[in-house]
């Protein structure tokens, strides 16, 4: 059996992705210091395949305290690197705290990556890296823009700093892309676990339906858009772990090395949020307290995959239509109200 080393794997698309892989015969070993995350998802990653984790409490930073898991473990075929801080807001106050966090990780998780011969790395990157772009559908060759934010920035220096490596040591790397993740498994065993006021829309959606906000903003209706909002990419979670499986799985087969290879993960259709809304009142049944409001400073009019490289290379199938994006999501955030 291959082992992966998953980062972030307590993490909302870790989580996702470590069941996906159990499911498709490899073995796995997280590593997350639950600092944004929760050990909770260990268990319902048990529940659903049946398999218990060991998780390594480790922060990436320390390379001393990481190179333990290449110790302990020799034969580490490939990693899949999630682990890394996402709030946008937060990362323009602290841009310290993640230039730290998200590019030091990268760096240690790299060099031990290279010392002990692990030939497989994927990062998590995400449509942010092409900021406000000029024409959509975007593909992997879109130019990149100005980072809108210091995580952004972050997700762009990480690129680089994989493309240089996979350069310059026999490294076969891939960068994904992801648009906008949302939902949860369809056993609702693990799904998404926001840290105070979410910032992000589906979150803020079921949050709001259950009475745990008040009410919730549509940020801007006179965009130059079909109904005024902005247009997003919204991508079933477990649609976007399974590409992380196809996508090692293919590094593993092509067998290349100094390779760095980027995918878009999204399903290619443009929804709007007042889209998103209705397809969440049909799916929950439940009338949706929100009111429009004015546009979210830095926010991108619009934005949705190309994803035909993904699907013709890595032979991805997206099963998750937007209604049972919604649905999940809302299963979820009505397991979280009912958990002791
Ligand atoms: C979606 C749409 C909001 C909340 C974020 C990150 C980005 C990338 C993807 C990872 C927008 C609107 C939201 C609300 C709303 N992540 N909205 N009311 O903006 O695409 O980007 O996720 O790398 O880096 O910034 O996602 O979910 O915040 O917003 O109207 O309460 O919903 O204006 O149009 P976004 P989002």
């Amino acid at each position: 059996m291959q082992t992966i080393l998953v980062t972030g794997g307590c993490g909302y698309i870790g989580a996702h992705t470590i069941v996906d892989l159990i499911e498709n015969g490899f073995e796995v070993i997280a590593v997350d210091n639950l600092s944004r995350s929760s050990a909770h998802s260990l268990q319902g990653i048990e529940k659903i395949t049946g398999k218990k984790i060991k998780n390594y409490n480790i922060d990436l930073t320390d390379k001393k305290a990481a190179e333990q898991i290449f110790i302990d473990h020799k034969n580490i075929t490939g990693i899949i690197h999630f682990a890394a801080y996402k709030a946008v807001g937060e990362s323009v106050e602290k841009p310290l705290d993640y230039y730290q966090n998200n590019i030091f990780s990268l760096v240690s998780l790299l060099q031990l990556a290279v010392q002990y011969d692990t030939k497989h790395f994927i990062f998590s990157s995400s449509c942010t890296v092409y900021g406000n772009p000029d024409t959509i559908p975007v593909t992997e060759q879109t130019p990149l823009q100005q980072a809108a934010s210091p995580y952004g920035a972050t997700k762009q220096m990480g690129e680089t700093i994989v493309q240089d490596t996979a350069t310059a040591y026999p490294l076969s790397t891939i960068l994904l892309r992801y648009f906008n993740p949302v939902g949860a498994h369809p056993s609702i065993a693990i799904g998404e676990l926001p840290i105070g006021r979410p910032q992000n829309l589906v979150p803020a959606i079921t949050q709001t339906a259950i009475g745990k906000l008040p009410t919730m903003q549509v940020f801007g209706s006179d965009y130059d858009t079909r109904d005024g909002s902005c247009i997003r990419d919204y991508i079933h979670v477990c649609d976007i772990a399974h590409a992380h499986t196809l996508a090692l799985q293919h590094s593993i087969k092509a067998n290349k090395v100094n390779s760095c290879e980027v995918f878009n993960l999204g399903t290619g259709n443009g929804i709007t949020v007042l889209e998103a809304i209705q397809a969440f009142e049909k799916v929950s049944g439940v009338k949706l307290n929100y009111e429009v409001g004015p546009r979210r400073a830095g926010d991108i009019v619009a934005i949705y995959a190309n994803n035909n490289y993904a699907i013709d290379k890595l032979g991805w199938n997206i099963k998750y239509s937007l209604e049972d994006m919604m649905r999940t999501a809302w299963e979820w955030e009505k397991s979280l109200a009912k958990a002791p």
